[in-house]
């Protein structure tokens, strides 16, 4: 993949609305192609949902009654906690604020939004472009845990895996073997699905699973050899673990190893595309609120100023917010933005002055996957042996991340660390510094993780301009949730504004 470039051309005024990935990235390209760009940005600070907490931040969250669309979280909740009941918006229901100081050390940061780039995202040429030195960001780890309700003590990811390969392989060898498949298969492929069986699951000539060296020791091998892990349980323990999701993971064409990350921080990108925009040309602090577009420019209206004037407009919000802003777009503008539902994720920042999980369970990054509230717990992919260090005590979606939108920081905090101490029992309390938890639908200005669009209809009259305002973000890519799909979404709208500057010119 190439570099991108716009070519020829006159410089034409743009005001860019939000100075997350988007927005950055359309003045940016806008920017290399000579024209005149200002970034709107009504939060403090630029990146969007790109934000990287470190010590000495402010956290921000909206305040007063729950948020969410649904129902709270499913399953089991400890305390019985219950979940949010309406369906009023954090903007709606609040005008308060609650305000947080991250107290992390030195070194320390929390990717609060986006984390891991995958190795065919663009996200990666922007990297390269800019400059943005990468580090790979462990996504599966054999040596993290799995633990779901149906099992009474975590089990290291290798364990369960060569368990369910092996099992699965004794049940399909011994299937085959007893002519289960002489309808689907001849005699000479049923030889060689045994073959493959055999070093799939490791089940030996009698096709029968008893264990081995993949499920790990109790004691490792070294001068003396290792110590048996024990057997495996029973095949029907086994299948209640309910772990076919967990086991794939990786497999996700999204999700496979190797993924990166920006050394230091997510926020490398958006700091870096800022920094070639230009501080003078981002107006953090600033809220658009009204649009208006006409045959001969575009108006933008503010809090606190004189309105602004463009000859074209690129709204880079969230369909939700963008939706409240009066513009004379029309109504079919207007219902296609109202369209998107907002999605709920969150996630917790512990750090610990001691890295426990290097030292003890000799997990170097990489994930711990439940099913329980709190989702996943990830492990830091960089820094490692140093002091401090920052374990994500949940990172959760949908319905449990509801539930958590709803609580009080310590409330999150708190059942972080029951439900982590069930994985590592009580250090998991012990060299506890800081905790700092975010709710994406309870961010200022942003109001959710991302968006799923109920039916489709409506994305593709946001694809084109309204106008002289033209709409950028993941939510209108396949990428939704990913920074890839705002940088996508970037690059199609800056070629279709600057094609028509190139027509009109
Ligand atoms: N990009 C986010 C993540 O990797 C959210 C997401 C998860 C999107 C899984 C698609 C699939 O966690």
């Amino acid at each position: 993949r190439s570099d991108f470039t716009l070519r020829g051309g006159r410089p034409a005024r743009v005001l860019v609305l939000g100075a997350g990935v988007a927005g950055l990235a359309c003045a940016y390209e806008l920017g290399k192609a000579g024209y005149d760009c200002v970034v709107l940005e009504a939060r403090d600070r630029v990146g969007g949902r790109s934000m990287t907490l470190r010590g000495g931040d402010t956290v921000t969250e909206l305040a007063g009654e729950h948020t969410g669309t649904a129902r709270g979280a499913g399953g089991a909740s400890p305390d019985g906690s219950s979940g949010p009941a309406g369906t009023a918006t954090p903007a709606a229901s609040a005008a308060a604020l609650d305000r947080r100081l991250v107290r992390f050390g030195p070194g320390t940061y929390f990717n609060s939004g986006p984390a891991r780039i995958a190795q065919w995202m663009v996200t990666l040429d922007y990297c390269r472009e800019l400059g943005v030195p990468l580090e790979v960001f462990v996504n599966s780890n054999a040596s993290a845990y799995v633990l779901t309700s149906g099992m009474t003590a975590p089990v290291r990811m290798r364990t369960a895996r060569a368990d369910a390969y092996g099992y699965i392989s004794e049940l399909l060898a011994k299937a085959t073997d007893a002519g289960a498949l002489d309808a689907r298969l001849t005699p000479a492929d049923q030889a060689l699905l045994l073959d493959f069986l055999s070093d799939f699951g490791e089940i030996g000539p009698a096709l029968t699973y008893t264990g081995g060296d993949r499920r790990g020791y109790g004691s490792d091998p070294g001068i003396k050899a290792g110590t048996a892990l024990g057997r495996p349980p029973e095949l029907a323990e086994v299948l209640s673990q309910g772990l076919g999701r967990m086991l794939t993971m990786d497999a996700g064409y999204e999700q496979a190893m190797p993924m990166f990350q920006p050394v230091g921080g997510m926020d490398a990108i958006v700091r870096a595309l800022a920094g070639r925009v230009g501080a003078a040309r981002i107006r953090t602090g600033t809220r658009a609120t009204r649009i208006t577009t006409g045959p001969g420019g575009v108006e933008v209206e503010i809090d606190g100023g004189a309105p602004l004037k463009a000859d074209y407009c690129v709204a880079a919000l969230p369909p939700h917010v963008m939706a409240r802003i009066p513009a004379n777009l029309g109504a079919d503008v207007r219902s296609a933005l109202a369209t998107p539902v907002p999605m709920s994720a969150g996630k917790i920042g512990l750090e610990y002055g001691r890295r426990w999980w290097e030292l003890e369970d000799r997990v170097y990054g990489g994930a711990t996957e439940t099913d329980l509230d709190i989702g996943h717990i990830w492990y830091p992919s960089h820094d490692y042996h140093t002091e401090r260090g920052l374990v994500v005590g949940y990172y959760n979606t949908g319905p449990n991340a509801e539930a958590y939108d709803a609580m009080p920081h310590r409330e999150r905090l708190r059942r972080a660390l029951a439900y982590g101490a069930r994985v590592h029992g009580a250090r998991y309390r012990r060299d506890l510094l800081d905790a700092v938890s975010v709710a994406w639908r309870r961010q200022p200005h942003i109001e959710g993780a991302w968006v799923r669009w109920p039916s489709t209809s409506g994305l593709s009259l946001l694809q084109r301009p309204a106008g002289r305002v033209y709409f950028a973000g993941d939510w209108l890519t396949h990428l939704i949730a990913w920074q890839a799909g705002a940088l996508e979404s970037a690059r199609r709208v800056v070629t279709d504004l600057h094609h028509r500057v190139l027509k009109e010119g």
